[in-house]
């Protein structure tokens, strides 16, 4: 079919969530580079927002996960599945949980946080102790509650009255934390980048008082590892940075490498809370989806994407930040590991992008303003190189 009739179609029939999207439609891919309908070859510096960690048909993967599909796709979890077992074994020795629990999305994961949160004071007789404190300008979400714990009224507000008990306040700004939290607070949940507003990293003091505070009112710290997890900041969880450890820190977009699975991993006392019947899940954790986690977390090991990705990330922001001072253009370069923002002046950064997308780069951009660069964490010193010449022509001339 061709392009054309894909947007007509699409236009009659898909409900329009997504606006006018980007005119290009994808076939294929390897490695950084997705070929269009038209045989043009993009390089994706974006990996379907933070998804192909791997880069696209990675061998192994697709061995791995073809070779599943010729077993056995799904069965439920009212059987034992072995890749889940595996899964979940693998992400409890590589992380401070204790168990995992298998969903589908990322804001499945978060729903799953915020229940188990809540269950965990429920079973403790403390109703009360239900307030969940996230961060403004945050991203958890599309579900009621994800939506109310997202700290962005956009997203907020036709859905009104919104899931109560949710309370926000500004990033990095402890004062305000102190005064926001006390004995009804049942956890503080945030992402330690905030992707989808910008890019904006939590600071080290930040984290660190935010864990002091949960400790006072023996509230629990939920870390939303959704986009940053999977060797996205240069360590396998972004958490690793900060030598702070959550009580549960939720996973989705690159565990599967673009197969949909989620994942809520807890320490072994919270975990607890759950109890047969309180949670679950039709797909979750099915053969195929955690047939890509394991092949995941053995490829990330075996070709040290995590260790890659902090040695890119170092010298991609280097780069970066070199041609900042020869551009004022650029306001500036933030980020850790291989999650990057470029906050360019006078909100050019919808132009930039558009001007990358037509030399053949995927990239995306915030509020018009913040270029956004997720690459694949087998991203290379050349590739990064010969991007930087493209953007640098973009800006320079
Ligand atoms: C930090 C964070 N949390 C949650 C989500 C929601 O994930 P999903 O779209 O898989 O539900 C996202 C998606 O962008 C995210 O970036």
């Amino acid at each position: 079919m061709e392009l054309q009739d894909i947007v007509a179609l699409d236009q009659k029939y898909y409900m329009n969530t997504f606006g006018s999207r980007t005119p290009l439609m994808f076939e294929k891919g390897q490695g950084l580079g997705l070929t269009d309908c038209s045989g043009e070859v993009y390089q994706d510096f974006f990996a379907g927002i933070a998804v192909t960690n791997l880069g696209h048909h990675h061998p192994v993967f697709t061995a791995d996960i073809k070779a599943q599909v010729e077993k056995v796709l799904h069965t439920s979890s009212l059987y034992y599945i072995e890749n889940q077992a595996k899964l979940a074994q693998l992400l409890v020795e590589h992380s401070c949980a204790d168990r995992a629990f298998f969903c589908s999305t990322g804001a499945e994961a978060n729903e799953g946080a915020i229940k188990l949160a809540k269950i965990y004071f429920y079973k403790q007789g403390k109703p009360q102790k239900h307030e969940i404190i996230t961060l403004k300008q945050s991203f958890h979400g599309r579900t009621l509650a994800t939506v109310a714990a997202t700290g962005q009224e956009k997203y907020q507000k036709p859905y009104q009255p919104l899931t109560p008990g949710f309370h926000h306040v500004p990033i990095n700004d402890i004062e305000a934390l102190e005064q926001a939290a006390g004995e009804q607070t049942a956890a503080i949940m945030l992402e330690l980048v905030q992707g989808e507003s910008g890019v904006h990293p939590v600071t080290k003091e930040y984290l660190q008082a935010v864990k002091q505070i949960a400790d006072r009112y023996g509230a629990l710290l939920i870390v939303d590892e959704v986009q940053t997890g999977m060797g996205r900041t240069g360590k396998l969880f972004a958490y690793e940075h900060y030598d702070v450890e959550p009580d549960i820190f939720t996973l989705a977009k690159a565990l599967g490498n673009g197969v949909p699975i989620g994942a809520l991993c807890a320490k072994q006392k919270v975990a607890d809370a759950f109890a047969p019947g309180d949670h679950g899940t039709t797909f979750g954790g099915n053969p195929l989806a955690t047939a890509a986690g394991c092949s995941v977390m053995k490829i990330l090991q075996q070709e040290h994407l995590v260790e890659n990705a902090a040695a890119m990330g170092t010298y991609f922001m280097e780069k970066l930040r070199q041609l900042q001072q020869n551009c004022a253009d650029i306001v500036e370069v933030r980020g850790m590991g291989l999650m990057i923002g470029v906050e360019l002046q006078d909100a050019q950064g919808a132009k930039v992008q558009q001007a990358l997308l037509d030399a053949h780069y995927l990239t995306g951009c915030v509020a018009g303003k913040t270029l956004r660069i997720l690459p694949p964490l087998i991203i290379t010193k050349e590739d990064i190189d010969t991007f930087m010449d493209t953007l640098t022509d973009i800006l320079t001339k």
